[in-house]
């Protein structure tokens, strides 16, 4: 069950809600007809009790057969094709799931940028190794991934025979068309499809994220069960349900002003999903000059870098803490004889309500200075308590970005650098543009 909190927040009072009412019923009505703009994108509205049950198995097995033939796992992906995974594998596990993990696979993501230092560091970690590759990209035409993936290929055939890689390596991308799938087809690699209704940043509960996640011992049919579960009890609650509630919440304070949300956790493990998140509401909202500018921090590390801007700083922000509501088994602060560090006034305590009392006195300040917080509970770092999470921004997001009178499943935006980039490097059919850039550089003192 996912939990919302913001009685408490003094800048927003039911006349701001009742005011963008009618917006919500217009959003809801696009999400639950799947007719408003970018419908063509709204399968992941349904997937989690309509999805292939024989590709979701295939998945499965295939995850079984890595994690007993590999001792390393690379997924080459970027953007939708590469968050939720990693955020659902370090939310579960911690950042440390590479060192801590029991017999499973090491899992490295790479693809998602162009820097060769880290694809060689990479690369020399598989180095006596047994090694499977799942390459993920809808398109199967973008440039982080293809190139990393072509370096990647390139290493294993050095150390497989084309069979043998026929067993190592998968692809997930789209069923027909692109260049993955033709190489797919052509070099006989196990292909999963990424369907043509689900965009990349709403893709983490199909093969692009359930490959990865499965590998890493992950229970997918929970977190597909608790993605289920919450859509169940979203359309249950109509209008009043709490991701549709946090969308007014965040519409009512982009008008007050606040056109930065700050997502929060007290949890290290819940950095990628402030990644994932950062993607999702970004990439939905951010266009036509309009939008929340999503921003992420996990405290209380970062009360002592940008915790002072939250407090202090423009009053361009609005926070919300994402948290769990069971309290976590926790180590519990030793005492001390000496007492030289005067903390025995701690001993006893859980860390878990040492960083709850963080959670309090950080609320009270914020607010003191401004900054408010909507709070997002979930229940348990578990599978099915992070589907419902999932499921609940999603919703979320579709209906916040209606409200804010965008279509939230295209990226126009994310073009644009590309055909800059495309033409910089010379690839053919751009020559007339790479002139113009080049020129247009001069100006620029670089
Ligand atoms: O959400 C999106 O659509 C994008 O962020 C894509 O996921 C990202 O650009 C990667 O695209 P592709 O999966 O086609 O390689």
């Amino acid at each position: 069950m996912i939990n919302l909190k913001y009685t408490h927040i003094k800048s927003i009072n039911k006349t701001d809600l009742d005011e963008l009412m009618p917006l919500l019923v217009k959003a809801d009505a696009k999400i639950r007809n799947k007719n408003g703009e970018g419908a063509e994108y709204t399968g992941w509205i349904d997937l989690p009790v309509n999805y292939d049950k024989e590709e979701f198995a295939r998945i499965k097995s295939a995850a079984k057969r890595i994690r007993t033939n590999s001792d390393v796992l690379l997924v080459i992906g970027i953007g939708g094709s590469y968050l939720g995974a990693r955020a659902v594998i370090e939310f579960l596990y911690s950042s440390y799931y590479n060192q801590t993990k029991k017999d499973s696979p090491e899992i490295y993501f790479i693809g998602n940028s162009f820097s060769g230092d880290e694809l060689n560091q990479v690369i020399s970690l598989c180095e006596g190794k047994r090694v499977s590759v799942n390459v993920i990209s809808k398109s199967g035409t973008t440039t982080e991934s293809a190139i990393a993936f072509r370096f990647v290929r390139k290493y294993l055939e050095g150390r497989y025979t084309k069979e043998e890689l026929k067993e190592r390596i998968y692809t997930t991308t789209d069923k027909k068309s692109g260049a993955l799938k033709t190489l797919a087809d052509e070099e006989g690699y196990e292909s999963f499809v990424i369907p043509d209704d689900i965009g990349g940043r709403f893709s983490v509960l199909t093969a692009v994220g359930l490959l990865p996640i499965a590998v890493s011992g992950a229970d997918i049919d929970a977190l597909m069960e608790g993605a289920a579960a919450c859509r169940e009890n979203l359309f249950a609650d109509n209008l009043y349900n709490n991701a549709y509630t946090y969308a007014l919440l965040r519409n009512a304070f982009l008008k007050k002003g606040k056109f930065v949300e700050v997502l929060a956790s007290y949890d290290p493990s819940f950095r990628f999903m402030g990644e994932w998140f950062k993607q999702l509401f970004g990439e939905s909202e951010g266009k036509q000059k309009k939008g929340i500018l999503p921003a992420s921090v996990i405290f209380s590390t970062d009360l002592h870098s940008l915790g002072q801007f939250i407090q202090d700083g423009s009053p361009v922000l609005f926070e919300t803490v994402c948290r769990q509501s069971v309290s976590a088994k926790n180590p519990v602060v030793p005492n001390d004889e000496k007492n030289t560090d005067k903390l025995n006034y701690l001993a006893g305590e859980t860390m878990d309500s040492i960083n709850n009392k963080a959670f309090l006195g950080t609320l009270l300040a914020h607010a003191d200075g401004g900054t408010e917080t909507i709070i997002v509970e979930y229940s348990e770092k578990n599978e099915f308590s992070l589907g419902e999470l999932i499921y609940f921004f999603f919703i979320a997001c579709a209906a916040s970005g209606y409200i804010l009178g965008v279509n939230p499943f295209d990226q126009p935006g994310v073009e644009a650098y590309k055909k800059n980039m495309f033409a910089l490097l010379g690839k053919p059919g751009s020559e007339e543009r790479k002139a113009e850039l080049e020129k247009k550089l001069t100006l620029f003192d670089i």
